[in-house]
C-alpha cells in the first residue's frame, strides 16, 4: 500500500532514501535533515557509500532504520534500473522486520515518482496463496510505503493501474482448475456491478450451438468446464461510435489436446489466459480511472483437454465467419478461439479498431525472448500508438512484420485454410497473426503475442517475482487513455 506525504517525518520504523552519484560527490543533500547528512558523512568520506547503482547502506537514527540506496549516476540510469534497486531494498534483509517506511526519492520528477509507484507496487508482488507457513507469508507481505512526493492524479492513478496489473498476474498465477471460464465470468460481474455505462453479453455453449462459434466450440470439445465468450461494452465517452475492442485468448489450460504437449511444455500452460487476464485487467483500470473513451472488452475462455470428446487433428471445422479450417494441429488452438472471437466482435459491436492479445506461438519466445511483447499490425498508426504507450509504460513491445505473401503458408488442400503454418514452424508468430488476419474484415487490427512476457519461469525477471508479471495491462491502459 502506498500513502503520498509531501514532507519526511522520520515517524516509522524505517526510512529509504535514494541518493545518485550526483549528489554524492557535489554534497548536494540539503533536502535531507542535518542529523542523517552528518550520519551519512563518515559513511560518504570512508567510501563505504558511493550511491552507486543497487548500493545499500543501513544505519540507524535514533530508533529507526536507514537505509541508502544508491541509483547510480544520471545518464546511466534507466527506467528498470531504478526500479530494480528499489525493489532490492524493499525486500533486503535491513527491512525484514518492518512493515511500514518512507521512501525518499533522489528527485521529485514524474519520470522518477512514476516508476517508484511501479517498483513498490509491482516489484513487491509476491504469489504466496499457497504456502502453509504463516510466517514465510507473512515475511513476503506487501509494505506499508509512505511516498514522499506531492499527492498528484498521475500519481494515484499510478497506484491504480499498478492494481489492474496485479489482478491480471492473481488470475494467471492461480490454478487452472481455480480459474475456470466460470470464474471469469465471476471477476467480470464483480468489477462491473453497479457501474454506469456499462452491458454484458455472454455466450455460453448453448449460444455457441445457434450462432455457429464452431472453432471455440471445437476447442472446448473435451473439457468439462463450459466455453465462454466473454464481452463487455463500455461507453465512457459521448462520441457513439468509436470503440477499440480488446480481445483477449482465455485458454485456463492448454495441453495440447490430442497432439499432447510433452513434459517440459506443459507445466506452465494455466498462463494460457494471460491475453484475457489482461483484458480483465483493463477493464478494471477503465472504471476504476473513470476513462472518457468507448471500449469493447472481450474474453474468449476455454480449455483445450485430451480424452475421447477432444477436436481431433485432421478434421475439418466451420467456425462463426462461416470459413473452414483444418485442424492440422489441436495445439494451435489459440488462434482458432480467436478467431471466433474476432469474428464476433467485428459482426455485432463494429469496432473502429481491434486489438487482440495472446500467449500465442512458443516461436514468438524464440524470436523476441522475455523482455519485448510481439507486435504484428497492419496499421501504421496503431503502430505508432501502440509503440508510444509501450514506451511510455516501459510495457514493452517490438513489431514484427505482416505481409500479404504470407497467406500461402495457411493454405490447405481440404478447407479453406489451416491453423498450421510453414513446415518445421518457420515464422511462427508471422503465421499465427497471418490466421488471425483473415477474420479481422479489414478493420484495423493489432496482435499482441505475450508468450515470452507473460511469465517469469526462474526466481525472477527485473523487479518481476517468478510467475505472471501482467504484460500488456499497463500498455493496453495507457492507449486507452491516451489515443482510442
Ligand atoms: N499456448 C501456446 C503457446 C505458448 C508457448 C505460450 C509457450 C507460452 C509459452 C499455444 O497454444 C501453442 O501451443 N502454440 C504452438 C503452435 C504450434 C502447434 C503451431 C507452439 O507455439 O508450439
Ligand atoms: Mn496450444
Ligand atoms: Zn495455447
Amino acid at each position: 500500500m502506498i500513502t503520498f506525504r509531501s514532507k519526511a517525518l522520520y515517524d516509522k520504523q524505517a526510512c529509504i532514501i535514494l541518493l545518485s552519484e550526483e549528489q554524492i560527490k557535489k554534497n548536494t543533500l540539503t533536502h535531507l535533515p542535518a542529523q542523517i547528512r552528518s550520519l551519512l558523512k563518515p559513511l560518504v568520506d570512508n567510501k563505504l557509500f558511493k550511491a552507486e547503482n543497487g548500493q545499500l547502506c543501513p544505519a540507524v537514527h535514533k530508533k529507526q532504520t536507514l537505509l541508502f540506496v544508491g541509483v547510480g549516476k544520471d545518464n546511466e540510469r534507466t527506467q528498470t534500473s531504478l526500479k530494480i534497486s528499489v525493489k532490492n531494498a524493499l525486500i533486503s534483509s535491513f527491512l525484514t522486520h518492518c512493515n511500514t517506511l518512507e521512501l525518499i526519492a533522489h528527485q521529485q520528477k514524474d519520470s522518477i515518482i512514476v516508476p517508484l509507484i511501479e517498483s513498490i507496487m509491482i516489484g513487491s508482488y509476491k504469489w504466496n496463496k499457497y504456502f502453509s507457513k504463516k510466517s514465510k507469508k507473512e515475511k513476503e507481505e506487501q509494505k506499508n510505503v509512505f511516498l514522499i512526493a506531492l499527492k498528484k492524479k498521475l500519481y494515484q492513478d499510478a497506484v491504480t493501474i499498478c492494481e489492474g496489473n496485479n489482478l491480471a498476474r492473481d488470475l494467471v498465477n492461480d490454478n487452472a482448475d481455480s480459474v475456470t471460464s466460470t470464474h471469469f465470468e465471476k471477476v467480470v460481474r464483480a468489477l462491473i456491478k453497479g457501474k454506469k455505462n456499462i452491458s454484458l453479453e455472454i455466450l455460453n455453449k448453448k449460444e455457441m450451438k445457434q450462432k455457429g462459434l464452431g472453432f471455440h466450440l471445437a476447442v472446448n470439445q473435451g473439457s468439462v468446464n463450459e466455453p465462454k465468450l466473454i464481452i463487455v461494452k463500455y461507453q465512457g465517452s459521448a462520441k457513439k461510435g468509436d470503440f477499440t475492442a480488446l480481445v483477449g485468448k482465455g485458454l485456463t489450460f492448454d495441453t495440447g489436446g490430442l497432439n499432447l504437449k510433452p513434459t517440459g511444455g506443459i507445466e506452465s500452460m494455466r498462463i494460457d489466459m494471460s491475453g484475457a487476464a489482461a483484458v480483465v485487467g483493463a477493464l478494471k483500470n477503465t472504471l476504476d480511472l473513470k476513462l472518457k473513451k468507448n471500449a469493447i472488452f472481450v474474453l474468449g475462455v476455454a480449455e483445450n483437454v485430451t480424452g475421447s470428446k477432444a477436436y481431433k487433428p485432421g478434421d475439418v471445422i466451420i467456425g462463426y465467419a462461416g470459413k473452414s479450417v483444418e485442424v492440422a494441429n489441436t495445439d494451435a488452438e489459440g488462434r482458432l478461439v480467436l478467431a471466433d472471437a474476432i469474428s464476433y466482435t467485428v459482426k455485432n459491436y463494429k469496432p473502429k479498431r481491434i486489438i487482440d492479445i495472446a500467449t500465442l506461438t512458443g516461436a514468438c519466445v524464440v524470436a523476441l525472448g522475455h523482455d519485448y511483447t510481439g507486435l504484428i499490425t497492419t496499421d501504421d498508426n496503431l503502430s505508432r500508438d501502440l509503440v508510444y504507450s509501450s514506451n511510455e509504460t516501459n510495457d514493452r513491445v517490438w513489431r514484427l512484420p505482416t505481409y500479404p505473401e504470407l497467406k500461402d503458408s495457411v493454405k490447405s488442400e481440404i478447407a479453406d485454410i489451416k491453423n498450421l503454418g510453414t513446415p518445421r514452424g518457420a515464422a511462427g508468430t508471422l503465421t499465427a497473426a497471418e490466421f488471425l488476419r483473415q477474420f479481422t474484415e479489414a478493420t484495423p487490427w493489432a496482435h499482441l503475442d505475450i508468450a515470452g512476457t507473460s511469465f517469469v519461469d526462474g526466481a525472477e525477471r527485473w523487479y518481476f517475482s517468478h510467475g505472471a508479471t501482467g504484460a500488456g495491462v499497463r500498455l493496453l491502459t495507457h492507449y486507452l487513455q491516451h489515443h482510442a
